[in-house]
Order: C-alpha cells, then structure tokens, then sequence
C-alpha cells in the first residue's frame, strides 16, 4: 500500500480473554471507499476485532490507526466522534422509540449534531434506507429485515466515514438479502468505507471487494472473494469441500 494510508489500519493486534487467544497479530488495512468482507468460523474472533476497532474492548496488544492515527485507548464514543461505527451482531435498538426516534438518537450522539439538523438527517437515512413509511412506528414493530435497515440507518446517521457490519445480513430472505446487498453498495457509493462480516457467502461475494479470513483469531487468508474461495486454507478451515 505504498503511498496510500489506509483509512484503517490494524497492526498486530491481539487480543486475550484470559487464557483464550481471540485475536492472535491480526494485520489489516481498510482502503478508501473499499468494502472489506470479514469471515472466518464461528468463534474466529470477528465481531471481537469490531469490537477491537470500535473502542468497545481494548487490544491486549497492537495498534488500530484510523487515517494513520493511533487510536489506542479511545473509548467508544470518541472512536464514533472521529468517524467509525458499527452495528452489532443482535440489532440494539430502543424498541419504545419510534423508528425516527431511534435514527435521531444516533445522530444526536454520534455526531453532535443540533437537533434540526438531526431530524433532516435521520428523515433522510430513513429514507436511503427505505423506512420512512415506518418513521413513526415503536421500533420494536419491525420485522428482521427492517430491523437490520434500522441498525443500517443508525450507524449512517453518525456520520460516520467507517462503516462495521456485524452480519446485518443474517435471517434474511433471497431477495431480501439481494436488496440488502445494494443497499450496502450504495453506502459505500456514498463515500464510505465498510467492514463487512457475514456468513453466507453470496452476501459476500456480492458485496465485498476483498475478502480477509480469520481462523481461531488469526488472518489465515487475504484476497478477492474468489481468491480465497479457492484458497485451500479457507476450504479446510472454513468452506468445506462443498466449496472445493
Ligand atoms: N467478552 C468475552 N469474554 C470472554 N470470551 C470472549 C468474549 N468475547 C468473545 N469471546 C470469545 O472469543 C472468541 C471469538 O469470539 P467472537 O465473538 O469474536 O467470534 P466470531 O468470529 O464473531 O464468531 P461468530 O461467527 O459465532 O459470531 C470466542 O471463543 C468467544 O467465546
Ligand atoms: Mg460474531
């Protein structure tokens, strides 16, 4: 990556729960306008290097930069202030609050934003989004599929630059899932750059860019999703020989 600094960049970074290695010298870099797919079996460490990423548990050791700047020892808040969010595995949400509700209380902490200014915003992301018939709805009315926009749309309304998708595109159905993953292009049309874990892999192989695959907290393979699809690491460890 000579002469480009990464948006986001991990070097080396661990990450121990007591005995148990979750994260073991993961290196990666997150370009410009990229969308990165996570995968990797389940307990690989994924969503902990989100969470590693978003400030919401500290690396035993290595470093996150965001735009070359070490990041380390930011809490959670300031990480979203500086231009990074997520969403999580289980979709958080107020579930009295109204869809918009829940859109502008996004903004109002991610951003800072005045509370006009806000309103516009979250109105607009639920729109982007396709939820604006649902805007003044108790949030806990929604279906998986909302659900998951609403999560989509709370993280956009941050403001945030970098995007972290903790398998939003879970449960859902074919053409669901083939609408999500435009709707997760066009994020990315929009100037911003995506982390992306999923499972299945037509969501990743519609979506991602670049694939990095994670293997008991270790990076076991990095390429184009047909790269690693016929990478034998990633079938042994991962795919199985269906894939083979
Ligand atoms: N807060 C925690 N305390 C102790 N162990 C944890 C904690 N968070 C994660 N782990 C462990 O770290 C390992 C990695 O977990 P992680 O949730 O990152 O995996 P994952 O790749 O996201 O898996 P999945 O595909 O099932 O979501 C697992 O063994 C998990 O049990
Ligand atoms: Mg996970």
């Amino acid at each position: 990556m000579t002469g480009i600094v990464a948006v986001l960049e991990c070097r080396a970074v661990s990450k121990s729960f007591g005995a148990l290695l979750a994260l073991n010298g993961v290196d990666l870099a997150l370009r410009e306008g990229e969308i990165l797919g996570i995968i990797g079996p389940n307990g690989a460490g994924k969503s902990t290097l989100f969470n590693v990423i978003a400030g919401l548990e500290r690396p035993t050791s290595g470093t996150v930069y965001y735009r070359g700047c070490s990041m380390s020892g930011l809490p959670t808040h300031a990480v979203c202030r500086m231009g990074i969010a997520k969403t999580f595995q289980i979709p958080r949400f107020f579930p009295r609050l109204t869809v918009l509700e829940n859109v502008l209380v996004a903004g109002l902490y991610g951003k800072g934003a005045g509370l006009r200014e806000a309103q516009r915003e979250a109105e607009e992301w639920l729109n982007f989004v396709g939820l604006v018939d649902k805007a003044g709805s108790p949030a806990a009315k929604l279906s998986i599929s909302e659900r998951r926009r609403l999560d989509l749309a709370r993280v956009l309304a941050t403001g945030a630059q970098v995007i972290l998708l903790d398998e939003n595109m879970a449960g859902l159905s074919h053409n669901e899932m083939e609408a999500a993953v435009s709707l997760v292009r066009s994020v990315r049309d929009r100037g911003k750059s995506l982390m992306v874990i999923e499972h299945v892999m037509r969501a990743i192989v519609g979506v991602a860019d670049r694939v990095v695959v994670l293997n008991y907290g270790e990076k076991i393979a990095e390429g184009s999703p047909g790269e690693v699809m016929r990478d034998p690491a990633v079938i042994n460890a991962y795919l199985g020989e269906a894939y083979a």
